[in-house]
């Protein structure tokens, strides 16, 4: 058995310790905000939050989160910083297909924490390991910006 913290609630799974984070959270926990693109830590669609650390839930081996905090998509909104970042993407309309936005906003809220006013190279450079094929980088942009700002500073 496997213990570790989801979304600040105490779980257990009994599985293989090198079944994928990613399968663990949507097939034995029913969290499947989070997705599955690639499988192999390349579009970003899996990001979750593993004690505060942005990770690929695919190629991370649920055995090594034993005892460790993972906040998926489904959590963000209790945090000042998710929650703000879901009113940011609801203003700037972000949103297209909608696939990857669960690993734009935690990608954005991991970079928000380390670095609560990032330059623009930096939200680009956090937002790049997440790759949306509707193109939505410039409105993932703007929205990051939204909250890293106060709103009288926004242009
Ligand atoms: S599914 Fe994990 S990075 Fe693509
Ligand atoms: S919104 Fe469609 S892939 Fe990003």
């Amino acid at each position: 058995m496997i213990a570790f913290s989801v979304n600040g609630e105490p779980r257990e799974v009994t599985v293989a310790p090198e079944v994928p984070l990613l399968w663990v959270l949507r097939d034995h926990l029913g969290l499947t905000g989070t997705k599955y693109g690639c499988g192999i830590a390349q579009c970003g669609a899996c990001i979750v939050h593993l004690d505060g650390q942005p990770v690929y839930a695919c190629v991370t081996p649920v055995g090594s989160v034993a005892g460790r905090q993972v906040v998926s998509i489904e959590g963000l909104g209790a945090g000042r910083i998710g929650a703000a970042l879901q009113q940011a993407w609801i203003a700037e309309q972000v949103p297209q297909c909608g696939y990857c936005q669960s690993g734009q906003l935690m990608a954005a809220a991991a970079l928000l924490t380390n670095h609560p006013q990032p330059t623009d190279e930096q939200v680009v450079a956090a937002l790049d390991r997440v790759l949306c094929r509707c193109g939505t980088y410039n409105r993932v942009r703007r929205a990051v910006h939204r909250v890293a700002r106060p709103p009288t500073k926004q242009a």
